[in-house]
């Protein structure tokens, strides 16, 4: 069978295409793809044998899903095995943000620190405040149980609502699929109803947010800082925020841990192989 990769795989991981012939998408029977590759009308054109669309990745924001099954195309995710990876980097943005982790490393490398202060430095404590998590899905529930863990008090939004009640917590987690329902969900209003004091963590896909919004707020006082590893345009990021003390800014890192990636690698090709043996792969998006 031959496969078409939109990407190298590293030389350690090329067994687990074993049996495949990796070449062009024009002859391709399965492809694996990466959330950053746009899989829609003009790509499925180009593949006219193509069978499955492996996606590397949980999210399929970036797949035409109804082109596909129009097109007799099966599309299979790699959802379970990022989830803890993911739900620790949420953490990690957290803590961040609570405590002024990064702002702080540039203060002491440039030299600026003066030694210990009592009312200087000071931070929010995780433990004892409120977290509101958008989406009770299998990340949002595993942050969840860490922040449990830490003494945080945790309030959901789901698609049935409680949005305005997790806007209300003193830190606001992402962990949304992006659709047309959750485009631009923390928008202006959204944002105007968080305290001053809230932080505003994002894993999930940066256009939950309207970054415009969201650097405004900002610039206005109307959050205290936000822990961003997802943007609307990637990998471009709003300028805004490039200038900004008060946010932490990662290069959509959620899931990147050795073991995470090559067990997201061996998933999407395991969900090829199946769709192209015939069977049901594990997980069949549509
Ligand atoms: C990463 O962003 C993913 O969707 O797996």
């Amino acid at each position: 069978m031959r496969v078409h990769l939109t990407f190298d795989v590293p030389a350690e991981m090329r067994a687990l295409l074993r049996g495949f012939r990796p070449g062009p998408l024009a002859s391709a029977d399965g492809a694996i793809t990466l959330l950053t590759d746009r899989v829609d009308a003009a790509f499925f054109d180009r593949a006219p044998r193509l069978r499955v669309v492996a996606q590397m990745a949980v999210g399929t924001n970036n797949i035409d899903l109804r082109k596909a099954a129009r097109r007799g195309i099966a599309v299979t995710n790699a959802p379970d095995v990022l989830t803890d990876t993911t739900a620790e980097c949420a953490i990690a943005l957290l803590f961040a943000c609570a405590r002024g982790i990064v702002r702080w490393d540039r203060h002491v490398r440039a030299g600026r620190f003066r030694g210990w202060e009592p009312f200087g430095y000071l931070g929010t404590d995780l433990a004892g405040s409120t977290l509101g998590i958008v989406g009770r899905g299998r990340i949002g529930q595993a942050v969840a149980a860490r922040a449990r863990a830490l003494g945080m008090k945790v309030v959901f939004a789901t698609r049935r609502g409680g949005l305005d009640r997790a806007l209300a917590c003193d830190f606001v987690s992402l962990h949304c699929p992006l659709t047309p329902a959750t485009r631009h969900l923390i928008d202006g209003r959204a944002l105007r109803r968080m305290k001053p004091a809230a932080f505003l963590v994002n894993t999930a896909r940066g256009a939950v947010v309207d970054e415009a919004a969201l650097v405004e707020a900002l610039r206005r006082g109307r959050i205290a800082g936000a822990g961003l590893d997802v943007y609307e345009r990637e990998p471009a990021v709003h300028p805004g925020l490039l200038r900004r003390d008060d946010v932490v800014l990662l290069p959509h890192i959620a899931s990147a841990t050795h073991r995470t990636r090559e067990r997201m690698f061996a998933l999407a090709v395991e969900n090829l192989r199946c769709a192209l043996a015939g069977r049901r792969p594990p997980n069949l998006v549509r």
